[in-house]
């Protein structure tokens, strides 16, 4: 059975991808924080998943989860906004972060084209490098071959900005590092992963 966090995996209509796992020399949480952060889009994905001079993050709103934490109403302006998208248009993004290294997003393109999901695992090698697994799950009716190279050209644009980040260990001391608006959901995560007590790919706040 497909668990509530991933519905379109097995649901009627649906078609799946399981792209190769890819080495990734970065931490599990700095991997899936950006997957959660849709202010890097227009930078990190022009012409495809955004466009300058439209960056702007609208708010959306969070929650924590039994098992992680989840944004809804996640609205944002895209060029193309999906594998068939003929012209730009605002999308909506359902983020979900169903285990530490588990996140999953739902997108809603315009045009009333089918909805989406693609979920991402991070599973640790050492320290500073994951192996990352991506599942996308869509509508029959896109060609999955263009959905899978579509996906893969823009996991390709993350890899190099995962790989510089510093520090490699995400810093969960809320003090630590300036917070926008936008952070909203990546703040949420952070708090997520300190409640937890994590040690891994984190530097943890110290006691106040
Ligand atoms: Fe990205």
């Amino acid at each position: 059975m497909e668990p509530e966090w991933f519905q379109e995996f097995d649901e009627s209509g649906y078609q799946s991808v399981h792209h190769a796992p890819r080495l990734v020399h970065a931490s599990g949480p700095r991997i899936i924080e950006n997957f959660l952060d849709m202010a890097h889009i227009p930078f990190v994905h022009p012409g495809s998943l955004g466009a300058e001079p439209q960056t702007e993050v609208r708010d959306y709103s969070v929650t924590v989860t039994e098992g992680g934490v989840e944004a809804v109403g996640c609205v944002f302006w895209q060029p193309a906004s999906g594998p068939t998208a003929v012209h730009g248009g605002d999308v909506a993004y359902t983020y979900r972060v169903a285990y530490t290294f588990v996140a999953v997003l739902t997108k809603w393109p315009v045009d009333d084209a089918p909805n989406f999901s693609i979920m991402l695992v991070a599973s640790p090698v050492d320290e500073a490098s994951c192996r990352a697994w991506m599942i996308s799950a869509f509508s029959e009716s896109l060609d999955a071959g263009s959905f899978h190279d579509f996906n893969e050209a823009v996991f390709d644009e993350d890899i190099p900005i995962l790989e510089s980040q510093r520090p490699q260990r995400i810093p969960l001391d809320p003090a630590a590092e300036m917070h926008q608006r936008a952070d909203k959901l990546s703040a949420a995560y952070r708090q997520y992963l300190q409640a937890l007590g994590l040690t891994y790919g984190v530097l943890p706040a110290l006691p106040r």
